[in-house]
């Protein structure tokens, strides 16, 4: 894996995204951190913006999401037409959302995840093809 991957978080993020961060980088993988960087409160739409807006300058790049439950940042990020992305709470649903709907973005809630079934989700987002064919017609209805 040689493409970047941005991560961002809001507050009820923000642990979660610290150490799927570490994660990443011991496993050698290139990321830029989008903030936030502390646990003092801030907007989650402000930093769904601010990654929407890295993954449309940068080609086929990757983005990691985190709020309380996921569900906001992830509401936020896919106001974006160029975004797809998908809220996961299984490894399943992170296999998924990579070979049947090309999700760009991946949204986990710090509140809702244990760290192990996110790094485990993580591995699986990044590392799962599209699978095109009948998905790609699909997706591009989107
Ligand atoms: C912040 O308290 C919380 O609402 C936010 O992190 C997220 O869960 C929103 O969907």
């Amino acid at each position: 894996m040689n493409k970047i991957i941005f991560l961002a978080s809001d507050h009820g993020g923000f642990s979660l995204k610290e150490t799927i961060k570490k994660y990443l980088i011991n496993n050698k993988i290139k990321i830029e951190d989008l903030g936030c960087s502390s646990l003092d409160a801030v907007d989650y739409p402000d930093y769904a913006k601010l990654l929407a807006s890295k993954i449309e300058n940068n080609n086929n790049s990757f983005g990691l999401l985190f709020c309380g439950t996921g569900i906001g940042i992830s509401m936020a990020a896919n106001r974006f037409s160029h975004v797809r992305a998908a809220l996961c709470t299984s490894v399943e649903m992170a296999s998924k959302s990579r070979k049947h709907n090309d999700a760009n973005v991946l949204a986990l809630g710090g509140r809702i995840l244990t760290e192990e079934l996110s790094k485990e989700i993580v591995f699986e987002f990044l590392n799962t093809k599209f699978e095109k064919g009948r998905h790609l017609l699909r997706v591009k209805k989107i």
